[in-house]
């Protein structure tokens, strides 16, 4: 696996192999790779001849007093789980060289980024559209992929893609879990046993409303309500918002209609940690809700 932290060299390579006929897959990370990032890697692996990790700790999508400054990094470790998912690239830019002194530049996509995870963390999803652009364009990779673990931000870049004309298909890939449900984050080594125990109880509120979507409940407060009532059975929990959403638009009706997909939606703090996870539900028809 080859190493390259200049964004020359990583347009020049990904030049060299368009030109060879060689289809490019990037998986866009921050690091500090757990199975989440590897399943995404081993995925481009199926969908391209070359496969181009990136590596970036992007402190504009950081909102100020959040984690940027002790979000876990270890290049080393990163380097060798990347070569052993197939990667052939990791593109590993320093601060300096993506934000080099006088950058000026932000994209902001309206409406989807507005609510949820943009409400809870200003300027977020400014950071990522901005540097998911950047980082296509030191790629150009014929395709992208990305987790479902992160669904509004696959629903930014998908928007953004389509507005900026990039011709690059998006791949969202599942969820990779721990045994008891946890999502696999790289902000779980912050939790303590204490609160890695208690953090399962996320997906334990997305398993009750995925439920209730498939006996046959469409009401969406009902949906959010039955989330909250499963996250408030752990007190040190903070809840920053348990919602039912359409699932490409975010929309928020008062009742969903059979064969929508909704995505249901957590987050929430356990004392330093902030923690996400989703989950897609089929709204079935009255004949086929089960019992
Ligand atoms: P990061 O949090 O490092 O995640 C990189 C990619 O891994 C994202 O597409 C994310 O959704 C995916 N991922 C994280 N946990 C996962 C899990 N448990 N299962 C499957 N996929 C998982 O997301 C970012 O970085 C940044 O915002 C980035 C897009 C790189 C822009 O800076």
């Amino acid at each position: 696996m080859e190493l390259i932290v200049t964004v020359h060299q990583m347009q020049q390579y990904a030049e060299q192999q368009r030109c060879a006929g060689r289809r490019i897959a990037v998986v866009p990370t921050m690091g500090y790779f757990h199975e989440g990032h590897l399943s995404l890697i081993r995925r481009a692996r199926q969908l391209a001849d070359t496969v181009i990790t990136t590596l970036f700790v992007n402190p504009t999508q950081f909102a100020p007093g959040e984690d940027y400054q002790r979000y876990p990094r270890d290049l080393e470790r990163d380097s060798q789980l990347a070569e052993r998912s197939g990667c052939d690239v990791l593109f590993a830019p320093s601060l300096d060289e993506v934000y080099p002194q006088g950058y000026a530049t932000t994209i902001t996509v309206h409406g989807i980024t507005e609510k949820f995870e943009g409400a809870f963390r200003p300027g977020h999803f400014q950071g990522v559209a901005t540097i998911v652009a950047k980082l296509f364009l030191a790629t150009k990779p014929h395709v992208a992929v990305f987790g479902q673990k992160d669904w509004q931000q696959t629903l930014v870049v998908r928007q953004l893609v389509r507005d900026l004309n990039f011709a690059i298909e998006i791949v969202v890939a599942p969820t990779v879990r721990e045994p008891d449900g946890l999502a696999m984050s790289s902000r779980n080594v912050y939790l303590s046993p204490g609160e890695r125990q208690k953090a399962t109880v996320l997906y334990r509120a997305l398993q009750r409303a995925h439920c209730l979507v498939k006996q046959g409940e469409r009401r969406r407060l009902v949906l959010v309500h039955a989330m909250e009532a499963e996250l408030r059975q752990v007190p040190e929990l903070s809840i920053d918002y348990a919602a039912a959403a359409e699932a490409m638009t975010l929309e928020e009706p008062e009742e969903f209609t059979a064969g929508q997909t909704v995505v249901l939606l957590v987050a929430a703090r356990i004392g330093a940690t902030r923690l996400i996870d989703n989950d897609l539900v089929q709204v079935p028809s009255s004949e086929d809700a089960c019992a």
